[in-house]
């Protein structure tokens, strides 16, 4: 039997996590679940927002499904002790350093993407973002300059290593996928990023089936709204792909559809929605429940090799956005009532 974490953290995260564990639940497979709390919600409880008991659990768990961490009430904390330092402990913790989100726009939900229906149609791409490096875990701190003004600072560095691995996890990816790999950096002013290429065109060395190409951060977000058929697969820093992510979730309709799976080396996968708890509807039904439900999908895929059972969810999801929609695609399904479209689709 498989342990399923159940870590639902902060604002929207309980009410998506539910609908997925539901699904889950509904599918009747060998799964036994275990919940913690994490972020805000176990700040509150414990005094720290990623407990030894979390973590423990998350070690001992072959898949993680999380929801969000992220809590107004915690603004004024001490930066290690904010809700935020929960995701990014169990990312550098348990070392998943591959972030795979895949953006595919929905039959029929063309009315709902920011850009012209033939543009959205093309969408069926994946972002591979570094999830262990950059400026997120390089040194950083606030401290005053001789002339006495405050002055913040944040280190972005990789190293090769670091680059070498997320690398061949995007050109694995589209290996298995249409074969063409776009390596996003800004190596015009970054030594991060001429390292970054550097490593990339090293690696492509044993990827000939694989067509790699490269762009400037700055033209890959022009290019995902100008014309995003033209990617399969981009690998990408952590914090162009953190951003570069959130952009891409528009042009499919909104962020509530974009599911992530967090990879180690050998598969243990933490799943989540890319959004966040989003304090502006918590606690209202209101959030779209889809990217939560598609990443327990991508954890029957990848962490427990229940690829049909994925496959099940997924046309599930996509039959129920048929005729249901949360108001972030326009309509007025609440989270439990598009959690039901789902199930009944299922
Ligand atoms: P956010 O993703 O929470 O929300 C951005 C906008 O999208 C909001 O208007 C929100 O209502 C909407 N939205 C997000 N998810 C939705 C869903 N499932 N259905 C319908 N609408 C949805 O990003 P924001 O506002 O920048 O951050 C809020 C908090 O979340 C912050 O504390 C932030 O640090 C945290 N955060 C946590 C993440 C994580 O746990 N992995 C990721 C991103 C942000
Ligand atoms: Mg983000």
């Amino acid at each position: 039997m498989a342990l399923i974490a159940i870590l639902p953290g902060d604002g929207i995260g309980p009410e998506v996590t539910a609908e997925a564990r539901r699904v889950l639940e509904a599918l009747a497979l060998d799964l036994a679940f275990e919940e913690a709390a994490v972020g805000g919600a176990a700040y509150h409880a414990t005094g720290h927002p990623l407990p030894p008991a979390t973590l423990d659990l998350a070690r001992r768990a072959d898949a993680i499904l999380f929801g969000s961490v992220g809590d107004p009430s915690c603004d004024a904390l001490e930066r290690h002790l904010r809700p935020e330092q929960a995701i990014l402990g169990l990312r550098k913790e348990l070392t998943l350093f591959a972030n795979l989100r895949p953006a595919k726009l929905f039959a029929g939900l063309e009315d709902a993407s920011a850009l012209r229906p033939e543009v959205a149609r093309a969408i069926d791409l994946l972002i591979v973002r570094e999830l262990n490096g950059d400026v997120y875990f390089g040194e950083k701190g606030m401290r005053t300059t001789p002339t006495g003004l405050r002055q913040g600072y944040d280190l972005m560095s990789y190293d090769e290593a670091e680059v070498r691995r997320i690398a061949v996890a995007g050109f694995e990816a589209a290996r298995r996928r249409r074969g063409k790999l776009c390596s996003v950096d800004k190596a015009n002013v970054l030594e991060t990023s001429q390292l970054w290429r550097d490593v990339v065109v090293e690696v492509s060395a044993d990827y000939d089936d694989v067509a790699l190409s490269h762009m400037y951060v700055d033209n890959a977000a022009m290019q995902l709204v100008r014309n995003p058929g033209q990617f399969d697969v981009i690998v990408t820093g952590n914090l162009f792909g953190d951003i570069l992510s959130d952009q891409a979730s528009m042009c499919v309709g909104s962020i509530g559809l974009l599911p992530s799976a967090s990879l180690d080396a050998e598969g243990k996968g933490l799943y989540e929605p890319i959004h966040g708890s989003a304090p502006d509807i918590a606690g209202q039904g209101k959030a779209n429940p889809c990217a939560a439900i598609l990443s327990a999908a991508m954890m029957l895929r990848h962490s427990l090799g229940l690829p049909e059972a994925a496959d099940r969810v997924e046309a599930a999801v996509a039959a129920a956005l048929v005729n249901h929609r949360t108001a972030d695609l326009g309509g007025d399904c609440s989270t439990r009532t598009m959690g039901d479209a789902v199930l009944a689709a299922l």
